[in-house]
């Protein structure tokens, strides 16, 4: 059966209001902890500017080409000549786009640089594991690091200097508050700055599809006052606090018969290993697994027996431990602070 214009322009505009509810369910979903909206670092305040400049400008653009469409099809049918057909489309559909694009073109262009300005001295190296963040803190004139992992903490204010490398396969570096994304390569350091200017915690994400657990890989980022983050690198750079009662004395007993230190070190005791997250401050660390859990007991324990069922494909094993002994151990790790 044909169905005639009204027809059609009814079931049209009666998608609108399903769309736009559809549009908002989709932008509700830009938390405030992981978007780019979500503003607290000059990067990102070029970022979010050039973003609305651009939506500002394609709704114009989208309402111009409409109106001209509905008015030319609706209100004159038939009024316009070859002639003039001709000139909308050379004027609308070639000279129009060609300005426009190419000043937005040059004008984005022009924000980039500042994204790649040298650093204030603070160097944080990062390393794309599978799938988990090895972070090194290089503080100007320090001649060995301060090792962390899966949390990044700048000071704000300062120019902090990122070197990215990735382990074995590519992945993208990325606090949508603080600014734009970075690849990380294997073999390939690349490098940008960032510039927090408000204080608080957001999240980072990986944003390059690295395998099984790429959704999982994500972090915690802190922007501190300076004086704030001085004395936490500071902490940070000490070895690992002893063992405070008898519980975490069994739950470390627990971590060297099982061999946990021929993969992760914690600083001050006889596990050195480098396969996996260095461990000497976990207690502290706002997230657990690379953004996965959080640093309580019961995540602790869930974790060390269920570690391929909360991020597949992970290189460290599930550990079938007794319900003491991951208690124990969770508390020993809770304490490394
Ligand atoms: Cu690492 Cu995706």
């Amino acid at each position: 059966m044909m169905r005639d214009r009204n027809d059609i322009r009814r079931s049209c505009f009666s998608r609108v209001p399903a769309l736009t509810l559809l549009s908002l369910l989709v932008l509700a979903g830009c938390g405030r902890e992981q978007s780019a909206l979500n503003v607290a670092g000059r990067d990102a305040a070029a970022i979010s500017l050039l973003f609305w400049v651009m939506l500002v400008g394609a709704v114009l653009l989208w309402l111009m080409v409409n109106g001209a469409f509905l008015y030319v099809s609706r209100f004159a049918p038939g009024r316009f000549d070859e002639r003039h057909g001709r000139r909308l489309l050379i004027g609308g559909g070639i000279v129009l786009p060609t300005v426009v694009l190419t000043a937005l073109l040059v004008w984005g262009l022009s924000l980039l640089p500042d994204s790649r300005t040298p650093g204030d001295g603070l160097v944080v190296r990062v390393t794309g594991e599978q799938w988990w963040w090895r972070v090194e803190y290089w503080p100007e004139g320090a001649t060995e690091p301060v090792v962390s992992a899966n949390e990044i903490r700048l000071p704000v204010g300062e120019r902090t200097e990122f070197r990215l490398l990735a382990d074995k396969v590519i992945h993208s570096f990325w606090i949508p508050a603080l600014g734009g994304k970075m690849d990380m390569f294997p073999g390939r350091e690349t490098t940008f700055t960032l510039l927090p200017d408000k204080p608080g915690t957001y999240r980072g994400q990986c944003a390059e599809f690295c395998g099984a657990s790429h959704a999982w890989m994500a972090f915690v980022a802190v922007a501190m006052e300076p004086e704030e983050f001085d004395a936490w690198l500071q902490a940070q750079a000490e070895d690992a606090a002893p063992p405070a009662d008898d519980a975490a004395r069994r739950g470390q007993a627990v971590f060297r018969d099982e061999g946990c230190g021929a993969c992760h070190t914690v600083r001050g005791t006889d596990a050195v290993g480098q396969v996996g997250p260095d461990l000497t401050h976990i207690g502290s660390r706002l997230s657990l697994g690379a953004g996965r859990a959080r640093v309580t007991l019961d995540d602790l324990a869930t974790w060390v027996a269920h570690t391929d069922a909360l991020k597949p494909e992970v290189r460290m094993p599930s550990y079938d431990l007794g319900e003491d002994e991951l208690r124990d151990l969770a508390h020993y790790l809770k304490g490394l602070r």
